[in-house]
């Protein structure tokens, strides 16, 4: 079956640790399309023990990429839920050309945010990452400290190991960096410094969406 949905979608896209997780509460709050993180789906998916998440978390824990028939069930069986019908916002999602090509089928793309971010502070990034897992908020033990007292339930992703950080970078950099131009030819990629501190990448966000919204 093939899902179609009305409103157009948008892509949030980068490297590990670029910051999509990070950025992605603002783009859904300013443009009211809900959130969909294919790596947060997965993750699920090993935590419930489900056939998925077992195959799943076998590509995960060596900085792979899942295979493209898993991740196309996911989105699909997301795309037909109603909150789907106004567009999406996609985060870490798609990140192979017959992704992209199979999301072409099922939706319109307005635009693709790529954060952009160097691979020496990706590591620094997701090394230092911690996830609260009561409220899914994403801290950083410098750049984002969470506050004392929910220090102690704080979770590191088992990804996020300086060796899998490294080998998922060069996932990105084989299968996943040629989508930049996918989307250049399209004339929809939009290129924002993801380098600076939180705060100026969300400036930076919001200039530009506040500025397609005006179009
Ligand atoms: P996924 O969960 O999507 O991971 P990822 O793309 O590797 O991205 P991350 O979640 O690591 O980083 P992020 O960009 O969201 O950064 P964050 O905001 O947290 O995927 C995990 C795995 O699932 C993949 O490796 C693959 O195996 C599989 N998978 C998922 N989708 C797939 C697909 N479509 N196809 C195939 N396989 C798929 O920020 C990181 C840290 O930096 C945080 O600590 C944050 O506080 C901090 N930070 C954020 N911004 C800044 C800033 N500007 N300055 C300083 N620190 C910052």
């Amino acid at each position: 079956m093939v899902f179609v949905i009305k409103g157009k979608s948008i892509i949030l896209f980068g490297p590990p640790g670029a910051g999509k997780g990070t950025q992605s509460g603002l783009i859904s709050t300013m443009t009211g399309k809900p959130q969909v993180s294919t790596g947060d789906m997965l993750r699920e998916a090993v935590t419930d023990g489900s056939e998925v998440g077992r195959e799943a978390k076998s590509y995960m824990d060596r900085g792979l990429l899942v295979p493209d028939e898993i991740i196309m069930q996911l989105i699909k069986m997301r795309l037909s839920r109603d909150d789907a019908m106004g567009g999406l916002l996609f985060d870490g999602f798609p990140r192979t050309i017959p992704q992209a090509m199979a999301l072409e089928t099922l939706t319109d793309v307005s635009m693709v945010i790529s954060l952009v971010v160097g691979d020496d502070e990706i590591v620094s990034r997701i090394t230092g990452r911690r996830t609260d897992p009561e409220t899914g908020e994403i801290y950083h033990l410098e750049y984002k400290p969470a506050p004392q007292h929910i220090r102690g339930r704080l979770l590191q992703r088992d990804d996020d190991t300086e060796d899998t950080v490294r080998n998922r970078l060069s996932t990105f950099h084989k299968q996943t960096a040629p989508l930049s131009d996918f989307y250049r030819e399209k004339g929809i990629l939009i290129e924002i410094d993801g380098s600076g501190d939180i705060k100026q990448v969300s400036s930076s966000i919001e200039a530009i969406i506040d500025a397609k919204s005006g179009e």
